[in-house]
């Protein structure tokens, strides 16, 4: 049994007793149509629904804003090319990203307003219901949504302006091309990226110093068991200076030539050393050099298990055998440690015999070798 009410405001509420003969328990409130749909307001023609010439200024108007949008792309194309950055002047800085950066933002500016003013002044606009209908779509749906695409485009004139057509396209079309132009300063401007990659600031002769102080080690002083973090010996602030781009392995900065010349030292003993028969003179009395750089993607192998001889890489942990010529034993690391091949000079100190002999860091260059 069903009783109803209304209340002070005027909500119809139904109360169903307990355990009644349908079945339904409890309490059901249904709101009164309090606010009344105000419906739409009658439909005002705009001028360029009268006026064929203003609509044919809208439409001038739309598509000179998807040109002003190519323009605004190709100029921060050409801005980037010809206004190009100068290291240590920080008005070509200013003025190449500034420019850069107007181009962009108008190539972005000039597509939005023609869009919404193609929207407003140009597409149709009187307002249609959309009922909502089950997923998926019919036969008969899918058909009507073909005929609201074929309505839609004779509406907009998405086919017949092919001004405004073109120039958006165009203009889309432009838009990204300063995005992908950026990424050219990813690289180095004047020099082969994959010879750069290739070389480090071992040459010859070069001393294996410690890791910061930059004090140079000698043979004697590297016991069985102990693990040295190493850099070149003229990687020091005083020294790179005067140091050519070649002798800096092509690297501009000291962080970036230590980031690519840090070398881990290890002596083991030489019966636990099992090394290639093309690398036995890359050692000197168990003493062996290796990159710091891991082969997977190039954090710094920092860590060392005397008794295992494994060098781990915390980042994703890679281990590599430093007695079987630092191959991977584990990880997703894909090939072994680049050796630097050492030996000692007149005065009993570690020099390299050479740079590296293959690219250090991630395997990826690998490939380019
Ligand atoms: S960077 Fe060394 S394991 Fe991933």
């Amino acid at each position: 049994m069903a009783e109803e009410a209304k209340n002070n405001g005027g909500a119809v509420v139904a109360a169903q007793g307990h355990g009644s003969a349908d079945g339904a328990a409890g309490t059901a409130v249904i709101s009164s149509d309090a606010v009344q749909n105000p419906g739409l307001p009658p439909h005002r023609k705009r001028v360029t629904d009268l006026d064929p010439k203003k609509e044919k200024g809208a439409e001038r108007t739309v598509y000179t804003l998807f040109y002003l949008s190519i323009a605004g792309s190709l100029g921060a194309v050409l801005a980037y090319m010809f206004l190009p950055i100068e290291t240590g002047d920080p008005m070509a800085i200013r003025v190449h990203t500034l420019v850069v950066g107007l181009g962009m933002a108008l190539a972005m500016l000039a597509i939005g307003i023609g869009a919404v003013h193609w929207g407003k002044a140009l597409m149709a606009d009187h307002e249609s219901i959309d009922e909502r209908h089950p997923v998926p779509s019919d036969t008969e749906t899918r058909e009507a949504s073909a005929e609201i695409f074929k309505l839609a485009n004779e509406e907009s004139g998405f086919s017949r302006r092919s001004l405004v057509r073109n120039s958006l396209i165009g203009a889309l079309i432009a838009f990204p091309l300063p995005g992908i132009t950026l990424l050219r300063g990813l690289a180095p401007q004047d020099r082969d990226p994959v010879q750069l990659l290739k070389h480090t600031m071992w040459t010859k002769g070069v001393r294996l110093a410690r890791d910061p102080s930059g004090v140079p080690i000698k043979a004697s002083e590297v016991t069985i068991g102990s693990a040295f973090h190493v850099i070149p010996e003229t990687l020091t602030h005083e020294d790179f200076a005067k140091l050519s781009l070649d002798e800096r392995g092509g690297s501009e900065t000291l962080l970036d030539a230590k980031a690519k010349a840090i070398v881990l030292l290890m002596r083991l003993d030489q019966s636990e050393l099992n090394e290639l028969p093309e690398r036995e003179s890359w050692s000197y009395d168990g003493i062996v050099a290796y990159s710091k750089v891991c082969t997977h993607v190039g954090c710094p192998v920092a860590l060392y298990e005397q008794h295992t001889h494994h060098l781990l890489c915390p980042c994703h942990q890679s281990q590599f055998d430093v007695s079987e010529h630092a191959k991977v034993v584990f990880g997703p690391a894909k090939r072994p440690l680049p050796q630097l091949p050492i030996t000692v000079d007149d005065e009993g100190y570690l020099v390299a015999q050479s740079d590296f002999h293959e690219p250090v860091g991630p395997s990826y260059w690998e490939r380019l070798k």
